[in-house]
């Protein structure tokens, strides 16, 4: 039941719906196979819309019966809903509709998971559980009524009244109907509650299956401080009196911010010692802010259309940085956001797939859940708070939440209470969410008696979407630091607005050494002419703890890249530097470990198709295994004592001093394995009394080779923990060589535990081996011809969960012939699939290009 032809939709084309709802009522008849759902909404017209056509969307409903004002109509049905001839006044459309739960594999409207009924509405969801204006401009009261044989029956709002097998729920807080949720099932409730600052008793529920009852209080805290948070930071409050989340076991994404009633993914809310690892417990308590932000931040002030996805995205991803650099390390939380950028979004925006943070046209919504929207967004909201400062950041919120409050609102209304706030003209800065690409910016030198010039030029790639992109406002932070080590000028915010821009430090004694682009003040690419020396020394002294770790990184690359094009050795001057700052006790464990971190083989591969040559994933995987090689032999006198000193021994927390312990000794002990024989990895996994240990000393024993008996002894220990069984599903083929990662795969895809149809499983295993640089880019193709068999299975049960995953083949320009012809016949191979899904149809054309 697909278009024909995919339907393009623009931004330009924008047009209010045609109606006012001022209330909806939907009734639930739980049925797994035959639900009913009854709706009761009275519209009016809109007096600033000119269009005045009832449509209301509607996808695979069965229709029982339509009415207007109690007398039955007989609406015109389409593929995408359905019209009606409707009064010139206010009305009152009533249907009543039976849809299918339990033939609903895509996860999305109302479906089943493991007996639970469950909803995933964002962002087109809706119109598969009722004929509605599914939009986010259409803002409405709902009044919700379930009928089950569950014990629990949840939706958004606040509870009316509850009876055996009925409940009633009131939302007060008009919203788009992607925000609706419905959950159904048996399941225990773990409770909490919060008293904002106003005084309101909030009662917090974790709802999970039986049996997860202990994997709960992890993320209870962490809502409660997130509450807390918002109010301290933002001012913001929460506004009903009960707050639920709920785990579900299949679900595509993350989690998701319905009113009053956030659904999560299993994986990102349930924790424990023994079953999850240091980086599990920092993503739940991202992600729980995250949804809790959205509560302002999408929720009381929504989008208007699609396009403005970012508006709430970007924003709400930039106040759960916020937050988790508040209540970590901001240092560390930076630079990890920076690693993410560059393997995540410089790929999208490098690519194919390039598209503005705000694009201006889609086919499929779903597809536009990206890293650019994202984490771009996040990162231009970074750069305006530090154009406009701290202070008139927190005025121009204050002004948008007051101003905007109840409305579904746009990227000029967001920019609008800046310029307000500030007197500033955003016109150019605006530019960042209607031009695609990554922005290259270089600088050169001049220095001339105690004069130090910088001169900036800035180039943004052209692209299809952006093919004549224009300077952008660029904030580069500077500072400067002289040769004995200390800083002689503190961070200036430059200010870039020209396409080439000079910027005079005058007065200086002797030449310092500049620091350029610190924090990372803008989400380019940066080349700046500076020699070893001189980064070496930024790495040993520089004041600006990012720019002192992308130093090293930096050292790290041109290393590798030597060894890739010339057959260099490691660079030892590098090594002598890293081996400086892991000693330094001073420095936070975290910190050091990111330090002994190297540019992944996919970071590589771009970095030489960057510079013109053709990435060999054999050399760059060669060459990242000799450099840790060297590592572990070079530091071999100072591991066994780094890792020994940040073992911990204290009863397990999941804190950031703790875990930045446990990543150091875990980043000591993988280059340890390389020189004891795995000894200390053995012992490691013996002893091991939490998921963090356990799962990096297994990994460590696969890796070396040595991981046969563990891997059993893993399965046998947590074959009914599906979490966990995940982590076991993914680390193998994540730790494969890469000559045998595809039959690894091919192994583990017939394992009777291969639940392929739950996108957590079916990502473990395929989601991992797409990014298993080695593995997929195999050169005889079998990693692309595996992936593309997996794809074609998925899709027409999960369309969305396969179409992301697509992404993985979004770099094959920067590849041999030979690999681009292999990658081709998959592409196309997957393009000739008949009823191939407008999602992957999507993603794979604009992959393919003409
Ligand atoms: N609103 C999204 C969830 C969503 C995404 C629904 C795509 C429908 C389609 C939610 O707020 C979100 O962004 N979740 C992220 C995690 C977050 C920490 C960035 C996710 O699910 O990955
Ligand atoms: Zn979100």
């Amino acid at each position: 039941m697909r278009d024909a032809a995919p339907q393009t939709i623009y931004l330009a084309d924008y047009t209010p719906f045609g109606f006012i709802i001022d209330s909806v009522s939907l009734h639930f008849d739980l049925d797994p196979r035959k639900t009913r759902v009854k709706s009761r909404i009275a519209f009016r017209p809109n007096p600033d819309a000119t269009d005045n056509t009832f449509f209301l969307h509607g996808e695979n409903l069965n229709l029982i019966s339509a009415m207007i004002d109690g007398t039955p109509v007989t609406p015109k049905l389409t593929e995408a809903g359905l019209t009606c001839d409707v009064p010139d006044a206010p009305f009152v459309w009533e249907a009543e509709v039976e849809i299918d739960p339990t033939g609903n594999t895509a996860l999305e409207g109302l479906y089943m998971s493991n007996g639970m009924y469950c909803t995933q509405c964002e962002a087109e969801g809706f119109r598969k559980i009722t004929y509605y204006p599914d939009r986010p401009d259409v803002m409405a009261v709902f009044t919700v009524t379930i009928n089950g044989p569950h014990p629990v029956l949840l939706s958004n709002g606040n509870p009316v009244s509850a009876a055996e097998h009925v409940a009633e729920w009131h939302d007060p807080w008009p919203k788009p109907s992607y925000l609706f949720a419905l959950v159904a099932g048996d399941l225990v409730a773990h409770p909490g509650s919060f008293t904002t600052k106003s005084g309101r008793d909030v009662a917090l529920n974790l709802y999970v299956r039986p049996g997860d009852e202990g994997k709960c209080a992890f993320g209870m805290q962490a809502l409660k401080e997130s509450m807390k948070w918002d109010e301290d930071v933002y001012g913001r409050e929460y506004d009903l009196d009960l707050f639920n989340i709920v785990a579900v076991d299949d679900f595509n994404m993350g989690a998701m911010e319905n009113k009053g009633l956030n659904v999560f993914n299993s994986s990102a809310v349930l924790a424990s010692p023994e079953t999850s690892t240091d980086m599990n417990f920092e993503r739940i308590e991202a992600i729980i802010a995250h949804e809790y932000f959205h509560n302002w931040t999408g929720n009381r002030i929504t989008c208007r259309d699609w396009f403005q996805l970012c508006l709430k995205e970007g924003l709400t991803v930039f106040r759960d940085s916020q937050f988790t650099s508040d209540i970590r390390s901001a240092s560390v939380k930076r630079i990890s956001d920076v690693i993410d950028l560059r393997a995540r979004q410089f790929p999208e925006d490098q690519g194919p797939l390039a598209h503005p943070v705000r694009p201006e046209s889609f086919q499929e919504i779903n597809n536009f859940y990206t890293a650019t929207i994202y984490e771009k967004g996040a990162e231009v909201i970074g750069m305006l708070k530090l154009l406009v400062g701290d202070d008139a950041y927190a005025k121009a919120a204050t002004l948008y939440f007051d101003r905007h409050d109840g409305q579904a609102c746009t990227i000029e209304d967001w920019l609008r209470v800046f310029e307000d706030t500030t007197g500033r003209d955003l016109t150019q800065f605006k530019r960042w969410y209607g031009q695609a690409g990554t922005p290259h910016l270089s600088v050169t030198e001049a220095w001339d008696h105690g004069k130090l010039t910088l001169h900036f030029k800035q180039h943004t790639p052209p692209s299809a979407a952006t093919p004549d992109p224009q300077p952008q406002v660029l904030p580069i932070a500077v500072g400067l630091i002289d040769q004995d080590g200390d800083e002689v000028e503190e961070t200036n915010i430059l200010e870039m607005t020209q396409a080439e821009q000079s910027f005079v430090f005058d007065n200086l004694g002797t030449r310092p050494i500049v620091s350029i682009l610190r924090g990372f003040s803008a989400p380019v690419v940066l080349t700046q002419d500076l020699s070893d020396a001189d980064r070496a020394h930024l790495l040993a002294y520089d004041t600006d703890p990012f720019n002192r770790w992308e130093q090293g990184r930096i050292l790290a690359r041109s290393s590798l890249m030597a060894m890739i094009l010339e057959g260099k050795k490691p660079n030892k001057d590098w090594l002598k530097g890293i081996r400086a700052v892991i000693s330094d006790e001073h420095l936070d464990p975290a910190y050091r470990a990111l330090m002994l971190g190297l540019p992944s083989q996919s970071d590589l591969a771009r970095a030489l198709a960057e510079d013109g040559h053709t990435p060999d994933p054999d050399i760059i995987y060669a060459a990242v295994e000799a450099t840790r090689a060297a590592m572990a032999k070079s530091y071999a006198n100072l591991l066994p004592t780094l890792y020994r000193r940040h073992t911990v021994s204290e009863d397990y927390e999941p804190d950031a001093i703790q875990s930045g312990k446990r990543a150091l000794s875990n980043a000591a002990l993988s280059l340890l394995t390389r020189i004891d024989d795995a000894a200390a990895a053995q012992k490691q996994y013996d002893a091991a009394d939490n998921m963090t240990q356990q799962l990096s000393a297994l990994a460590n024993l696969i890796h070396a080779g040595k991981g046969s008996k563990a891997v059993q002894a893993f399965e046998a220990q947590w074959k009914d923990d599906r979490l966990v069984m995940d982590k076991w599903f993914g680390l193998q083929v994540m730790e494969a060589d890469p000559e045998e990662a595809h039959e690894v795969v091919e192994t583990l895809t017939k394992h009777a535990d291969f639940n392929w149809k739950n996108p957590n499983r079916f990502r473990s295993v395929l989601g991992a081996f797409a990014a298993h640089h080695g593995g997929f880019h195999h050169a005889s193709g079998a990693g692309y011809r595996l992936l593309a068999d997996w794809l074609i299975k998925l899709d027409p049960l999960n369309p969305q969960t396969t179409a992301r995953m697509c992404s993985a083949f979004q770099t094959w320009k920067r590849y041999d012939a030979d690999r681009q012809a292999l990658i081709k016949t998959e592409l196309d191979r997957i393009l000739a699939q008949p009823d191939l899904s407008r999602d992957t149809t999507e993603m794979l054309t604009r992959i393919r290009g003409a």
